[in-house]
């Protein structure tokens, strides 16, 4: 069904490779070809199988690669030496800080994460993974109805904390939390009367650990959720983030019109692509700087990270379950998996290198319009991070975050309907190669 929905020019753009990957979810894990399962639920080798990569989705337990262990750092966001597209990456965090898909820029001393007209933003994700841990950083969002900026952490079992702005509300912050992706929406809530978050740089802090989650602006905590309180009876487990995650900057497209509607709402409306801000600028942007990451230490599991690495023993993917160990993190090609890492020769030639199937969103080389995994829902139903996320009809809730959207299916199941592919065709319309072209000449300020 895909393919053909696919516009003609955007298969020519990306040279007629455009693989369309297999979706997964926790009752369609991944065939053994393409084993690893990525933080967008579609199956691949390479890339798929590096950070986001869902073991409980994924072929085998070990199909994805072990993800590297916390380190403590200090990030001045100043310069993208040390930043790689997703494409370039294979898992080693010595290399780099930072993994990312869209248009990041260095803009006086801070990054800009932009989303130029028709695209679907820019995501940056830690090469690292952080299991508990306190993590800031100085933001100045974006703004404009249907734009959302994020600062979250989020695990390759979707275990997530949240900071999210919504552009039309420039004097909150939006927290929340989720538990393996487990949507509950009464998770949600605001940190509200901060100087505008447009104008002002904030610090927000994540302060993480076994026990307890606090999101702070600026020194001060606003809201404390204590794991003792997310026991959930049903279940018998807290519903508590639990499991390493990476640190996650944003900015996306939450009022995209092809989104579900609940989803446009949380975001403050339909976007605009002719707002001043596209305008002036050519793209709506967020910034970053001064990110702060420290782990956090104990002398006994869990958090030690004392090891190299981080992997999964049971797909239960619970606290227990997680192993700190000495497995290695890096992929010889990006043919390699979990299961294969030294498969096919270094980047750039032949069959090793980076292509449409083994990078997830699956597109390579196109600046103006990278798919950081789309945001696109095709489905009915409503969306919103938010409590209120109410939306139409008798639709199943989803939660829209960070360039993800998971909704639950009929039997209650969370079947992540997010598509790369889908926000591909939806974003590049005509103006794609206007988009692309206008892109490189832009100049801010
Ligand atoms: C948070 O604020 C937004 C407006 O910015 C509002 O729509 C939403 O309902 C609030 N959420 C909670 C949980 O109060
Ligand atoms: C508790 O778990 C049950 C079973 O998984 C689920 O149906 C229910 O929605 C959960 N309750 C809350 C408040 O999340
Ligand atoms: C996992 O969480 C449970 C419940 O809070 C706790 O009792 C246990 O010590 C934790 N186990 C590990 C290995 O982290």
């Amino acid at each position: 069904m895909l393919p053909s929905l696919i516009p003609l020019g955007l298969v020519a753009l990306l040279g007629a490779t455009a693989a369309v990957a297999q979706e997964c979810t926790l009752d369609k894990k991944c065939p053994e070809d393409k084993p690893c399962c990525s933080q967008y639920n579609q199956c691949g080798t390479g890339a798929f199988c590096l950070g986001g990569c869902d073991p409980r989705m994924s072929f085998s337990i070990d199909s994805c690669v072990p993800s590297p262990v916390c380190k403590d750092a200090e990030l001045k966001m100043d310069s993208l030496d040390r930043y790689r597209h997703i494409s370039e990456f294979l898992g080693d965090p010595d290399e780099a800080d930072w993994v990312g898909q869209g248009d990041p820029i260095i803009f006086k001393g801070s990054t800009l994460l932009t989303m130029p007209k028709g695209s679907v933003g820019t995501v940056l994700a830690s090469t690292r993974h952080m299991w508990y841990g306190n993590v800031k950083a100085k933001v100045k969002t974006s703004r404009g109805a249907g734009v959302v900026t994020a600062f979250i952490l989020f695990g390759d079992v979707k275990d997530e904390i949240d900071f999210e702005w919504v552009g039309t509300d420039l004097s909150t912050v939006q927290t929340n939390f989720y538990f393996q992706g487990i949507p509950n929406y009464a998770n949600s809530e605001n940190i509200t009367k901060l100087s505008n978050t447009y104008d002002n740089w904030h610090e927000y802090e994540i302060r993480w650990t076994p026990e307890k989650i606090e999101w702070l602006v600026d020194g001060a905590v606003g809201r404390t959720v204590l794991k003792s309180s997310t026991f959930n009876k049903t279940s018998n487990q807290f519903e508590f983030p639990q499991t390493p995650t990476r640190v996650q900057l944003s900015i996306w497209p939450g009022g995209l019109a092809s989104n579900a509607q609940g989803t446009i709402d949380w975001a403050g409306g339909p976007i605009d692509w002719d707002s001043d801000e596209i305008k002036k600028y050519g793209y709506y942007f967020a910034s970053f700087k001064d990110v702060s990451i420290e782990c956090y230490k104990t002398n006994s599991p869990p958090g030690t990270n004392k090891g190299i690495s981080y992997w999964y023993n049971d797909i239960r993917a619970t606290n227990d379950t997680v192993v700190d160990g000495k497995k290695p993190t890096i992929l010889k090609s990006f043919e390699g998996t979990g299961t294969d890492m030294d498969k096919g020769s270094p980047s750039g030639t032949g069959n090793g290198g980076a292509h449409a199937s083994n990078v997830p969103g699956g597109i390579v080389n196109n600046p103006g319009n990278q798919v950081p995994g789309g945001v696109v829902n095709p489905g009915p139903g409503n969306g919103g991070g938010s409590s209120s996320g109410t939306g139409s009809g008798s639709a199943p809730p989803c939660k829209a975050t960070g360039f993800s959207q998971t909704c639950p299916d009929e039997t209650g199941a969370t079947n992540n309907q997010n598509n790369g592919v889908r926000g591909a065709e939806r974003t590049l319309g005509a103006s794609a190669f206007a988009v692309v072209i206008g892109f490189a000449g832009l100049l801010f300020l």
